[in-house]
């Protein structure tokens, strides 16, 4: 991860400099110090580029004189609009420029409220996520080079306090973004298993559920999904239990299909690579349960992930089968690569039974019909409770981890219903995400629930202000917000 560290606003002449400036009213004294120290060389390049202070506008100056290698010039927006947003997405634009140019950087933040200052380190953080651990001949100007970041601010105590929660909810987007980044071959369910271990170090209880304690559960839907891969499922509990007392805990779910092939109703070859990525929810779950125990958030949680991955084999699940899932409730399995509900259903229904939460909220790349209806942009929301959707879709406009509610009305269910069993595990192609979420709702048991579909929001085809193309690691913020503003202290 990006190192950075906060240092008093003295101005330094060497080196890298970028320096956050607000479009409108005065210069920070930054900039007038550094445009004096290049005798003017600022305000020239501004003029000569007809440079505007836009968001996330940047200018660079090359070997400005003063004894600067470079000083980038980054514009912050209009003063009255300059929120924490603004903040990282101009940070992140700094460190998009420079991170392939210079290994150490200084930016000078005195353009940014002293309480915003904390968001320069987390949105650089962020954009600063790079997963290349498997190039072996990168070339040098295609390599990340920043690893070191320094703001200056003449706040530091102030920006330092801020900091350590924002940097572990970084902590967390990281890992997320790379257990979705990692191939299938490296990330199968006992390896995910693995990983999620590591929480233990951040005071996170973890309980791994192998195939036979599954099978003793009556985990009929999920097993089902796995049978046909020789690596073995898992369903990982992890606690947070941060509140102090025994109130009843919030709930997280996650799809984690660790690859997914469509199983015998096979996928077609053309982007099946990205098949890869069908346990970002799991992944969400995970950097989410890290991030509140990284800032020892003082409230109980469980997280509860299923990991499986859908293959094809001759003992492979069959269109046609039914399995009973651990509800007690049957399923005549149409289409099995619709796989993610039957890890849901088992999962969602252990969690609200064993741990009688105060709410569930489950993270799923579940449909192609999402990406269809929503694109990129927003992830899909469907909920049982007017209040959480609600309070869901504020969470998501303050991070920028957008959500669209999605109607769940009962005049979806006619299209779920069996000649042989309870349910179908499809419901045709209208609405295909609105009967997967009917599906999953009959697992919750009136829990107050909601379901995030993310099949269009955990990867992205572009850089985006925080985040690099690649996985996003969507949903840890915006959770990460939701927990705080609702369910702390
Ligand atoms: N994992 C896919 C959904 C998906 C699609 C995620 C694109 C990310 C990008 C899911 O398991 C799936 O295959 N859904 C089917 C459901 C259909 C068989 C009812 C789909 O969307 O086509
Ligand atoms: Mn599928
Ligand atoms: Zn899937």
């Amino acid at each position: 991860m990006l190192q950075t560290g906060f240092s008093d606003i003295t101005l330094p002449v060497d080196g890298v400099l970028a320096i956050l400036v607000p479009e409108d009213g005065p210069r920070p004294a930054s900039y007038l110090a550094a445009d004096r120290a290049t005798g003017g060389a600022l305000e020239r390049a501004v003029a000569a580029a007809s440079f505007v202070f836009g968001a996330g506008r940047t200018c660079m100056l090359l070997a400005p004189g003063g004894g600067f290698d470079r000083v980038l010039l980054v514009g912050l927006g209009k003063i009255a609009e300059i929120g924490a947003r603004a903040v990282e997405n101009a940070a992140a634009a700094a460190v998009t420029a420079l991170g392939k140019l210079t290994t150490t950087a200084r930016i000078a933040a005195d353009g940014v409220a002293p309480e915003l200052v904390a968001h320069v380190a987390q949105g650089a953080t962020l954009a600063a996520f790079r997963f290349d651990s498997y190039h072996t001949r990168l070339t040098e100007d295609a390599r990340w080079r920043l690893t070191d970041l320094t703001i200056l601010t003449p706040d530091v105590a102030l920006a330092e306090a801020a900091s350590a929660d924002l940097l572990a909810v970084a902590r967390g987007v990281y890992l997320a973004r790379d257990l979705v980044s990692e191939p299938a071959n490296v990330l199968r369910p006992p390896e995910f298993a693995t990983r999620i271990e590591a929480l233990r170090d951040l005071g996170v209880e973890i309980e791994i559920l192998d195939r036979d304690a599954m099978a003793e559960l009556g985990f009929g839907a999920l097993l089902g999904v796995a049978q046909a891969s020789d690596a073995p499922p898992r369903t990982v509990l992890m606690r947070w239990n941060g509140a102090g007392d025994d109130s009843a805990p919030l709930a997280f779910v996650g799809k984690g299909v660790t690859f997914d092939s469509g199983g015998i109703s096979i996928k077609p070859a053309g982007g099946m690579e990205e098949m890869k990525t069908d346990m970002a929810g799991a992944a969400a779950v995970v950097g989410l349960i890290a991030a509140l125990a990284g800032r020892k958030a003082r409230v109980n949680v469980v997280g509860a992930v299923g990991l499986v991955e859908n293959m094809l084999a001759g003992n492979a699940q069959r269109p046609g089968d039914v399995v009973r899932t651990c509800s007690g409730q049957t399923v005549e399995v149409i289409n099995t690569d619709a796989e993610g509900r039957l890890v849901l259903a088992d999962v969602l229904w252990y969690v609200q039974d064993r741990f009688k939460p105060r709410l569930m909220v489950d993270l799923a790349t579940l449909t192609g019909a999402i990406v269809v209806g929503l694109g990129h942009e927003y992830a899909g929301l469907f909920a049982n409770d007017d209040a959480l959707a609600g309070r869901l879709v504020a969470a998501g406009e303050e991070t920028g981890e957008l959500l669209w509610r999605m109607p769940l009305s009962d005049a979806y269910n006619e299209a779920l219903r069996s000649d042989i069993a309870d349910f179908k595990n499809v419901g045709g192609r209208p609405g295909g995400s609105i009967t997967a979420a009917k599906f999953l709702e009959h697992f919750v048991n009136h829990v107050p629930w909601a379901h995030l579909d993310i099949a269009g929001t955990a990867w992205a085809r572009k850089t985006v202000h925080c985040t690099p193309k690649g996985a996003t690691g969507f949903g840890v913020r915006l959770l990460d917000r939701f927990v705080r503003e609702n369910h702390e202290g």
